[in-house]
């Protein structure tokens, strides 16, 4: 049976993440050296965008690309696809799937890519399902933290924001827990914080947990900033929206608070940061952009390197050692 990667529980397995940190660092050495290789000639990645991207998507057609193969797909799926004549994601992808072999997915309601891919032939990447789960971003956070603390144990780590709302959140909460000794706190109002089901999947995988909408307490403690936008999107409407936002100026980063933490300690951010263009408010102020302490241009490249090190595995499959690794599907949401 062929494997898939749609939730980032599959991904926790400590062999196969110090696998694939090795993978990506290769991938690195190819995107500065030659700049691609032809792993993959021949072999054709769909990529299929039922909601917006910028990041992943160009991170992940790029990573296809610079190992050989070809992608096809639209970034507009919602529009540009039968689903705009209502046709089911699953017909469209069973009436499709000879032509390549794999497909990278990313979709508005939580739990699609998970349902479909089952019942493929071709292994299927979930690049971000609604709320649900993006184990490729959270692939890259902890790639980009191994790197920066050359450990993934011992960490005192802030989720600052939207966390009800947030998949980057979850996702990454889900990595570290299966880690050593990783303290977590969720700062945020009670309307966006923890849900239930990953406070209690939390719990039972033993984590500290603190849960506060007090953010300047737990400033001079963590090891790691994870700042979110509101997600505007997943707000009910327009004057919701208005009042969330004007909540959520409590949370930014500022210079100030930036200066309160740590010497080694760092802002993450899956991205994109709102701005005012978009009736939104910026989570973290521009003049930090350029920090040493921010590492979330650098988090966003490191996507291309993993990218490429989680289609190379996947396009060949039993032939690539890391592939016995990736866990089965979670049953539990
Ligand atoms: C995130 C996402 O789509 O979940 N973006 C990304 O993939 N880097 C975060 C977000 O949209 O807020």
């Amino acid at each position: 049976m062929v494997k898939h990667i749609v939730d980032t529980r599959q991904l926790t397995d400590r062999d196969f993440l110090h696998g694939i940190f090795s993978l990506a660092d290769e991938m690195r050495d190819i995107r500065y050296g030659p700049g691609y290789v032809d792993w993959h000639k021949g072999k054709i990645v769909a990529s299929l965008f039922y909601e917006p991207s910028t990041r992943t998507k160009m991170a992940l057609d790029a990573a296809a690309l610079r190992l050989g193969a070809k992608v096809v797909g639209t970034e507009n799926a919602e529009i540009f696809s039968s689903y705009a004549k209502g046709e089911l994601t699953e017909h469209s992808l069973w009436a499709t799937q000879q032509a390549y072999d794999l497909v990278i997915m990313r979709h508005k309601e939580e739990g699609t890519p998970q349902r479909i891919a089952s019942t493929l032939d071709v292994p299927l990447i979930n690049a971000g399902d609604g709320k649900n789960q993006h184990p490729i971003q959270a692939l890259k956070d902890v790639y980009t933290i191994h790197n920066e603390f050359k450990r993934l144990d011992g960490l005192k780590i802030v989720f600052v924001g939207d966390i009800a709302h947030g998949r980057t959140v979850r996702s990454l909460a889900y990595q570290l827990a299966h880690r050593e000794n990783n303290a977590m706190s969720f700062v945020s109002t009670p309307e966006l914080g923890l849900p239930t089901d990953m406070r209690d999947y939390l719990q039972r995988k033993g984590v500290r947990i603190h849960e506060t909408s007090k953010l300047d307490e737990v400033i001079p403690d963590a090891d790691i900033l994870y700042v979110t936008r509101l997600q505007q999107e997943r707000t009910a409407n327009e004057e919701e929206n208005a009042r969330l936002t004007e909540e959520y100026k409590r949370f930014q980063i500022t210079v100030e608070r930036a200066n309160r933490m740590k010497d080694s300690a760092r802002i993450m951010h899956p991205l994109p940061i709102n701005t005012t263009k978009s009736n939104g408010f910026p989570e973290i102020v521009p003049e930090l952009d350029t920090s040493q302490k921010s590492l979330y241009f650098l988090q966003s490249n490191n996507g291309l390197f993993i990218g490429m090190a989680a289609i190379d595995i996947m396009l060949k499959q039993h032939a690539h050692h890391l592939y016995s690794l990736i866990g089965d599907v979670p049953r539990v949401p």
